[in-house]
């Protein structure tokens, strides 16, 4: 088996003692980066996982940078590369980049010399299983059959283990014909190694494709939802945390992902609703189109009206002014900062002449750089970034920033979080928030993009706390 990308194969590995896992990519770097103690990426407790199925006994997962060799060996395929927006030619600034995707496909119609099952786990636009069958049928090698199926990946950065170990679903999309079904049934078997074959979904395989769009859409429109109902909060007295809880209780709307905040980020979110939107668009449903894209306008309001806020409170200007933010990536548990509510937020306060020093449990300090076009103060803790600070602004939610008591739940996470080598510590003690009074300067705001922190013990300590979707103080 040849997988491209990292968590998911090092999770099917551990499951699938019999079964051998080559990943293979074109970045070297990255393989390097795998068979060492150092992945490429953080997450928690995906070390633990990788080296017991790399280092063990039993060793079957495998880094490669032999594609070719690996793709004439392999039985399955999932195809786990990149797919960001399209950046030039038709469809830039909406469409899905199919560039990566069609280069693999066509290095495997070269090479394979028997037949493959060819796994989409990147998230396609609609129909690409057709588009992927017509390159293979034409370019691949007399006597060789491919079947293609659909299989996205629903995981969550932070969270990517359990959401495998666990998953609500598994979908396999596939064409209604024996072979589709029979290839269907080889990957079923797959995952039916650790999890109860009811949770394993066959669909059509266009279905299993529209749907990762549709679910990504749908949690990012979530979200924008009350988000929009927090500005309203803040213009009324309403309180968008109790709006939410009471709201949630209702078993038709629920409570998860239903947390107002200053915005979402991710590599997914954004892309896949822009290709939604194109889709929408190429199949001449301009209003559709008009209806997700708002779901991304709403986001970047948001973004920009939590700036918007903290210039206000600071008397209309932060030039020159020393701001501290606490979390640069998307989202706590992940050292990923694509398209993270930071990179807009820090950018326009620095364009404003802001003195910004950033503190991330998490994220590399050369990447905020990147993210940000400019050189900012990277800090090695909380407390170097708060020190004569006038207000400290929270854009990540990481567990150690807020003021409030530790769960079980925490706990635990935190065990699964563990230190990994080349990262940050990451089991932290709590931010000492009398201690951050001390050393800021009046008048001492805190901006809580996340909504994380206890207000009132705060304000108790001397602060003024601004809280997305609650009345502003000042
Ligand atoms: N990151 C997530 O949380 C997540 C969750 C669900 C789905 N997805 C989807 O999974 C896909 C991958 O996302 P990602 O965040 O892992 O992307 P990524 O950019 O981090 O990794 C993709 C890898 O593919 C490699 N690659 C590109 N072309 C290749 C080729 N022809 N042969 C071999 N390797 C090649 C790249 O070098 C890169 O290392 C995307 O379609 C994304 O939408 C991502």
């Amino acid at each position: 088996m040849c997988i491209y990308g990292g968590t998911t194969c090092a999770v099917i590995a551990s499951n699938n003692p019999e079964v051998v896992v080559t990943v293979v990519d074109l970045n070297a770097e990255r393989i390097k980066a795998w068979s060492s103690d150092e992945l490429p990426i953080y997450e928690p407790g995906l070390l633990h996982l990788v080296k017991k199925a790399r280092d063990g006994a039993r060793r079957n997962l495998f880094f490669s940078k032999s594609i070719s060799s690996a793709i004439i060996e392999a039985d399955l395929i999932f195809m786990c590369v990149n797919t960001p927006t399209k950046q030039t030619g038709p469809g830039a600034g909406q469409a899905l980049e199919l560039d990566y995707l069609e280069g693999a496909i066509r290095r495997i119609a070269e090479v394979a010399q028997n037949d493959k099952i060819i796994v989409e786990k990147s998230t396609v636009p609609c129909r690409t299983a057709e588009t992927i069958r017509e390159i293979l049928d034409t370019t691949g090698r007399p006597g060789v059959k491919f079947s293609v199926l659909s299989n996205p990946e629903f995981l969550a950065a932070g969270t990517a283990i359990a959401d495998l170990l666990q998953p609500d679903r598994v979908l396999i999309g596939c064409s209604k014909t024996p072979d589709g079904y029979s290839a269907a049934g080889a990957l079923a078997d797959v995952y039916a190694a650790w999890m109860p074959r009811d949770r394993i979904i066959t669909i059509n395989l266009f279905s299993a494709e529209l749907t990762k769009l549709a679910a990504n859409a749908l949690l990012a429109q979530r979200i924008s939802s009350i988000n929009s109902l927090s500005a309203i909060c803040e213009a009324t007295g309403a309180d968008i945390e109790e709006v939410t809880y009471a709201c949630g209780l209702d078993s038709r709307i629920g409570p998860s992902m239903f947390k107002a905040s200053v915005g979402f980020g991710g590599s997914c979110f954004k892309k896949d609703i822009l290709s939604l939107c194109y889709i929408s668009e190429f199949l001449g449903l301009a209003e559709v189109s008009a209806y997700w894209k708002s779901v991304i306008d709403i986001n970047e309001y948001q973004k920009d009206k939590f700036t918007s806020r903290i210039v206000s409170c600071l008397g209309n200007t932060v030039t020159k002014k020393k701001l501290a933010v606490l979390g640069f990536t998307f989202k706590k548990d992940t050292d990923d900062t694509r398209e993270s509510a930071a990179i807009s937020v820090v950018s326009r306060l620095v364009a404003e002449g802001a003195h910004v020093s950033i503190y991330d449990p998490c994220a590399k300090t050369d990447q905020i750089w990147r993210d940000i076009g400019t050189y900012v103060t990277v800090c090695e803790s909380a407390y170097e970034a708060c020190m004569n600070a006038q207000a400290v602004i929270i854009l990540t939610e990481w567990d150690e920033f807020n003021n409030r008591v530790t769960t079980d739940a925490q706990r635990s996470s935190d065990r699964l979080r563990g230190p990994q080598p080349g990262f940050v510590n990451l089991i932290r003690s709590k931010l000492d928030w009398p201690l951050v009074a001390d050393i800021m300067c009046p008048p001492k705001y805190v901006f809580d993009g996340r909504n994380v922190v206890d207000a009132g013990k705060l304000e108790e300590l001397g602060f003024r706390v601004e809280c997305v979707g609650k009345p502003s103080m000042s």
